[in-house]
């Protein structure tokens, strides 16, 4: 191995360190933080990312980069060292190309615009929240424009969350999946029966529910030498390969919201468990993008957690803490009230069909921003529209509408697409173990995740940043990313419930 190379990785290693102790102090805020401590925290995170800043858009690193990218050197590398090297290039550059004044700039408006995205939510009331949006667009423009772009100005968004993807590619599956899920969803609602779901929110004892959520967990693999449960009001993973924190939620009446974000960000743990122990603290043992890290996750919640196979198994289990709540109760009753679909105005709420066009639609009025073709002032009539055409339902209220989600008031533009892109992804990724793995479902029902997860891990958490997500997919798959698999998917599960 060059010199040049091992004092390169010597220097990311250093700048990942840094970025896991930031993690960790977000975790920390996230979970166990006192109320006062927020103010400390804001400059202990401030002087992070600046410090992290620095290492990466430094000389020294420009010199590594420029050194390591000559031909004759990347000759000498190997697949892995280039994947290494390439990936650094990209956030080197990424993070070079915005003046710092601009960066500055941003941060200072997202904890204004964030303030006041909560007042405006609080009272329904989208002129509070207004000016500073159109502040933030306005900004995040300019930030695009600095970072460049091939086609259009939202590839530069795209890019940071899902590296390769263009917005044309994103358009071509999102206009047909559109289509197909409307129709899906007006055939449930024509057939308008629902499965009963009054026993699954009929009260659970939290420390009951914990001990369970914990061995749930254990049981799919999370490794608690490794890692650690707690709880959050918005659950999320943080960590390392040998820390990786989870957080999920509880609530008193409802049995679901736990299980399924425990299995959720269970899915992500695996992830970041998965990665091989030599490329530690470099790109080869990181998430390949958003979207295929959420791929992980929404296949272990929906395309695992929420099949009859994996019931078969937890669900005598589950009945055996709660033997009240469930009594006379079968394992396929749980399983349609774990598998409600129904149009609702509230995306995290939304089942694993709707769930989708809610996705769509923030990405429509994005793009269309981002296009000039939409003033950040309309947006709150096209939503509404949209709801009304996607879901037949009147929004009440902008809160109820579009002030619901944080994301737009701390300048997140591009990340929602990614949550669609993984349950492509995910659909890809699971017929095609299915097809490889025949005993799956079988195993499965028997308690059994050692195939899956081995699956997974030889096939995705391996390759850390080796491939991008596009490329990783036809490796896996053999066919580019493809909204079939998912729509295929869908039918065959809910036309099976629903009977259409
Ligand atoms: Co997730």
């Amino acid at each position: 191995m060059s010199k040049k190379y091992i004092e390169f990785i010597n220097l990311v290693k250093t700048i990942n360190e840094l970025r896991a102790i930031e993690m960790l102090l977000e975790w920390d805020q996230q979970t166990y933080m006192p109320a006062q401590g927020v103010k400390d925290r804001a400059l202990q995170l401030s002087t992070l990312s600046t410090l992290i800043h620095d290492k990466l858009t430094s000389k020294k690193m420009g010199n590594f980069l420029e050194e390591l990218q000559k031909p004759k050197v990347q000759e000498k590398l190997s697949k892995q060292q280039k994947a290494n090297v390439r990936e650094i290039a990209w956030e080197y550059h990424r993070a070079k190309a915005v003046p710092s004044k601009l960066v500055k700039e941003i941060s200072k408006t997202k904890s204004e615009s964030f303030n006041k995205w909560c007042k405006a939510k609080n009272k329904s009331d989208f002129k509070i929240f207004l000016p500073f949006f159109e502040k933030i667009v306005d900004l995040k423009k300019q930030e695009a424009e600095a970072i460049g772009y091939e086609e259009k100005l939202y590839d530069a968004f795209l890019d940071g969350f899902e590296p390769g993807f263009k917005s044309s590619e994103v358009e071509n599956l999102f206009s047909g999946l559109e289509k197909k899920l409307v129709k899906i969803v007006s055939k449930i609602v024509e057939k308008g029966e629902r499965p009963p779901t009054s026993f699954v929110k009929c009260g659970f004892p939290i420390d009951l529910q914990k001990k369970f959520n914990l061995e749930l967990a254990r049981k799919i693999g999370f490794d608690f030498e490794r890692g650690r449960v707690d709880e959050a009001m918005h659950p999320f993973t943080a960590g390392t390969l040998h820390d990786t924190r989870i957080t999920t939620r509880y609530d008193e009446k409802d049995i679901r919201p736990a299980l399924f974000a425990t299995i959720h960000e269970g899915g992500h743990a695996l992830y970041e468990q998965g990665f091989l122990e030599e490329h530690y603290g470099t790109p080869m043992a990181q998430p390949v993008s958003f979207g295929i890290h959420e791929s992980q996750s929404r296949m272990w919640e929906n395309f695992i957690g929420r099949g009859m196979a994996f019931w078969q198994y937890f669900y005598p289990r589950l009945k055996k803490f709660f033997p009240k709540q469930f009594k006379d109760r079968s394992s396929e009753e749980f399983y349609f009230a774990i598998n409600d679909v129904w149009p609702s105005l509230i995306r995290v709420q939304a089942d694993e069909v709707t769930y989708n066009l809610h996705i769509l639609l923030r990405y429509e009025i994005e793009s269309a921003m981002f296009e000039d073709a939409l003033e950040p002032r309309d947006t709150p009539q096209v939503w509404n529209e949209k709801i009304e055409k996607f879901f037949n339902l009147e929004v009440p209220n902008d809160s109820q509408g579009v002030l619901q989600d944080v994301h737009w008031s701390e300048g997140y533009f591009g990340y929602f697409p990614t949550y669609t892109l993984g349950n492509l992804y995910a659909a890809q990724f699971f017929f095609k173990a299915k097809k490889e793995l025949p005993k799956l479902d079988e195993k499965i029902g028997k308690g059994e995740f050692s195939l899956i997860l081995n699956w997974l891990r030889e096939n995705i958490h391996y390759k850390g940043r080796l491939l991008r997500a596009n490329d990783l997919v036809k490796e896996v798959t053999g066919k580019p990313l493809d909204d079939d698999f998912f729509i295929s998917y869908i039918k065959e599960k809910f036309g099976k419930i629903y009977g259409f």
